[in-house]
């Protein structure tokens, strides 16, 4: 797979690679702008060095890959968290759980440049589909999935993603 892309203006060569542990700084910080763009920014209780463990442990918890210019190979301008999930009825598929590029880096095939990776890696790994959400407002990214053949899950079945917090869960076991 093609790895890279030209700016039409700029003429930037962009690189996709996998993430490495000196990147998890920059890449929390497009992380936490995500949230402030998805008006989450104050739900973000994640630790800068609880993300790195999570992307760094063996076995990961989490995947990444990012994206720089061949200019400038240290600067992070983009990203996508991924990891494994496994449905009953489909089996192996990866979850794309964040999308983002630096606003002075989009409409230049960043986003999909990331995508791409992203789905190839799942690819190889033998997944059956990939999962994802998004936004009900936010149009660009939700147009740019369509347009790709994602399904809306939510018109299509009707599905709502669901989310028990660790108070929840604790409250959970305890029950008798
Ligand atoms: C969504 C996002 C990742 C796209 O990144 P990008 O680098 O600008 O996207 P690309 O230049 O690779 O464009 C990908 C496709 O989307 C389309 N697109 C991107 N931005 C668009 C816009 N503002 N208006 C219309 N189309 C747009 C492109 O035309 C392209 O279409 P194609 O695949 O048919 O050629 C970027 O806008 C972003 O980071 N947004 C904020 C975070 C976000 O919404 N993340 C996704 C949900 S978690």
């Amino acid at each position: 797979m093609n790895n890279t892309a030209s700016d039409s203006h700029k003429k930037e060569e962009i690189i996709i690679r996998r993430a490495k542990p000196k990147d998890s700084p920059q890449i929390f910080q497009l992380l936490l702008d995500l949230a402030v763009f998805l008006k989450s920014g104050k739900d973000v209780v994640l630790t800068p060095e609880e993300f790195h463990d999570d992307l760094f442990c063996e076995p990961p918890k989490c995947q990444c890959v990012v994206a720089t210019t061949a200019q400038e190979s240290d600067t992070i301008i983009g990203y996508s968290l991924f990891y494994p999930v496994y449905s009953a009825w489909k089996g192996f598929s990866l979850y794309m759980e964040d999308l983002f590029v630096k606003p002075e880096h989009r409409r230049k095939g960043v986003g999909k440049l990331l995508w791409q990776k992203v789905t190839q890696i799942g690819l190889d790994m033998g997944c059956k589909g990939l999962r994802l959400t998004v936004e009900n407002w936010n149009k660009t990214a939700k147009d740019m999935y369509t347009h790709h053949g994602c399904v809306d899950l939510t018109e299509a079945l009707d599905e709502h993603p669901m989310y028990l917090n660790k108070a929840g869960m604790e409250k959970l076991v305890q029950e008798v």
